[in-house]
């Protein structure tokens, strides 16, 4: 079969570029990736060659940054509110939709104000009192937005609210338990109270955020307490104040079936409540969720089946009970769903190391150089994956081990080694298996034999790498039209083995794209894999990667791991003339500071924690 050249098209498929929520990068004729914004196009070249123009001599400049892009948050809501909008008029819903933004997703002002500037309408909601005196002071103007308080309440934390509803702003108070209705009913007026529900969502979603739904959710009240909460709200004269019914099923469902379920439950729940006198509930908080396609894998139309689910969820609900009740107005809280997109790490490549020795050295051992032949012979003649895998772990277990016989041995065994993999890998080429299943079998084989050194931290920057396992994409910023000359891992400078990415996702093609030096790239059905393809090795020192999709969460659970702290904070943005303007926000956090939060008041050093380039 002849293989078609390779193509700046290819390279879009294997990184999802250009596709889902990376929809905003592409890649020119010459293999340079790019950002659109509006019809501007931007590579990431001229951004880096900018930044470094502007600040390369200033206090804080480190050669990696943060790149925000907060118009990717208002095409992000706009996007949100046109979904519910287009499902609604499908569905002919009549039921209205109100957005919260949750400001622990990403409490940075630069994020939270965007949220506000994208839609007036929009509101936000608190988890905790320091996040709601943040909700405070950013809607002081704003007085109309709907706010949400989640979250433990201590009796401070109702003080503060008591005072924002006297200051005349919009609040409704999560209801998570007996005790905080206790106080609830104690503290505030019920004619001037909104109150919201929090109930634990009764079904099972998969993901890492899955202990956040079920029975043993940590929040949202159980069925024995919605019930003792039902009874003390009416005996109280509160049960008018209930205006929301509040669930979160977890954070990035993929599994977008669950929406209908999670509709129709909370539906239900919502009936009967109205049913049991709580006649002014009239909306459903649906909580966070929303999922972003960190692999570019799934359908183009993600939200649109999310918001169609939901609502059909309800209206499948609402006419099994005959449609008594009103069809509810819909609360969506997603964090994600509106940050992730607007923030990317550039990391700048420091310098590649080769775990086997490059080239083709003398061995000056003979039964070396016949162990090997040996071993290339059995490689040439086998015939099938299983027989690979006897000869591979064979020639892993004759050569590896730990020798005492010196320190030229060691490397020619290494070389030997070295040689035998790449044989193996370029015979299973020929073999035109369609897939691998066995994930061992595929990180065995295929394990990246290079490790590129970024200026970075995985644990500052994209904590949840290491924390939940989430995947980000990685993809270089040049040579993306040249056939990928093999597959690394990037690794960051602490002196920590989790701080690397290797993951890397393999689009689904028919049949496997190989790199050149026989690594696959695709995988059929696609698949979750190790290696980050790169154009060309040689270039990768002082080249560059871009991780997209960081804006959620990642600002917030950051770690100072080895005191390296945040990376500069740098903006793009698209100007009402419709030029692109670069803004340094913030220089890298300084190693006096990192000090200073590990208790060394006066140690006074203004530099920057990473690798000066
Ligand atoms: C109550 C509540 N709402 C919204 C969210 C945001 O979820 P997501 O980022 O998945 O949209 C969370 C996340 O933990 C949450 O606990």
């Amino acid at each position: 079969m002849i293989e078609h050249p390779w193509s700046v098209d290819k390279s879009k498929t294997v990184f999802g570029i250009d596709r889902n929520d990376l929809h905003f990068l592409d890649i020119t004729d010459n293999g340079d990736l790019y950002i659109k914004l509006g019809d501007q196009r931007i590579t990431l070249q001229d951004v880096i060659d900018t930044v470094k123009s502007m600040n390369g001599n200033q206090v804080g400049y480190t050669s990696s940054f943060t790149l925000r892009i907060p118009q990717l948050i208002t095409y992000q809501i706009k996007k949100i509110r046109t979904t519910f909008d287009l499902a609604f008029k499908e569905l002919a819903y009549s039921g209205e939709f109100i957005g919260i933004y949750p400001v622990k997703v990403n409490q940075r002002s630069d994020f939270v104000t965007a949220v506000l500037r994208s839609d007036f309408e929009y509101g936000l909601e608190a988890g905790t009192k320091a996040e709601l005196q943040l909700i405070k002071a950013v809607t002081k103007h704003e007085k109309h937005r709907h706010i949400i308080c989640n979250g433990a309440k201590d009796p401070e934390y109702l003080r503060l609210i008591q005072e924002c509803l006297d200051d005349g702003y919009d609040i409704a108070i999560s209801i998570e338990s007996i005790h905080e209705a206790q106080l609830v009913t104690k503290y505030f007026k019920a004619e001037n109270t909104n109150l919201v529900l929090r109930i634990k969502p009764y079904l099972s979603v998969e993901g890492h955020w899955s202990h956040s739904t079920g029975r043993d959710s940590k929040f949202g009240l159980s069925i024995h307490d919605l019930y003792n909460v039902v009874d003390l709200l009416k005996q109280t004269g509160f049960a008018g104040s209930v205006r929301t019914i509040l669930g979160h099923a977890g954070s990035q469902i993929t599994n977008i079936e669950a929406f209908t379920r999670f509709g129709r439950f909370m539906t239900k729940i919502y009936s009967e409540l109205r049913e049991m006198g709580l006649s002014r509930l009239d909306a459903i908080d649906f909580g966070g969720g929303l999922a972003i396609d960190y692999k570019s894998a799934y359908p183009p139309d993600l939200m649109l089946q999310y918001a169609r689910n939901i609502v059909s969820g309800i209206k499948e609900q609402l006419k099994e009970d005959h449609n008594r009740q009103p069809e509810p107005n819909i609360m969506i809280e997603s964090g994600r769903g509106v940050t992730a997109l607007a923030a990317l790490i550039v990391v700048q490549a420091l310098e590649v190391r080769s775990v086997f020795p490059t080239g083709s050295g003398r061995y000056e051992t003979e039964s070396t150089l016949e162990k090997e032949r040996e071993y290339l012979d059995r490689i040439d003649k086998a015939t099938s994956l299983d027989h690979m895998v006897d000869i591979w772990n064979d020639f892993h277990e004759y050569f590896g081990g730990m020798t005492l016989a010196g320190l030229g041995f060691i490397f020619e065994k290494e070389m030997v080694i070295g040689n035998l993999e790449r044989t193996v890998r370029s015979r299973l080429r020929e073999m035109k298996l369609d897939s691998y299943h066995s994930d061992r079998l595929a990180r065995s084989f295929w394990y990246p034999e290079h490790i590129v050194i970024g200026n970075f931290s995985v644990f500052n920057s994209i904590a949840d790498y290491v924390l939940v396992q989430q995947h980000f994409p990685v993809i270089p910023t040049r040579d993306l039209q040249k056939h990928p000359q093999t597959t690394v891992r990037l690794v960051d400078i602490t002196c920590d083995s989790d701080g690397e990415i290797s993951n890397f996702y393999m689009q689904n093609t028919e049949k496997i794209w190989f790199s050149e030096d026989n690594r696959p790239l695709t995988m059929p059905g696609g698949k979750m894999g190790e290696g980050i393809p790169i154009g060309v090795l040689e270039n990768i020192p002082s080249s560059y990667f871009i991780l997209p999709l960081v804006g959620a969460y990642q600002d917030a659970i950051e770690m100072d791991h080895n005191l390296l702290g945040d990376l500069p904070d740098v903006e793009l943005r698209l100007q009402e003339d419709n030029t692109w303007k670069i803004s340094w926000i913030t220089g890298a956090e300084p190693i006096e500071n990192l000090l200073r939060d590990a208790g060394y008041a006066d140690i006074d050093i203004d530099e920057d924690p990473y690798m000066s380039s």
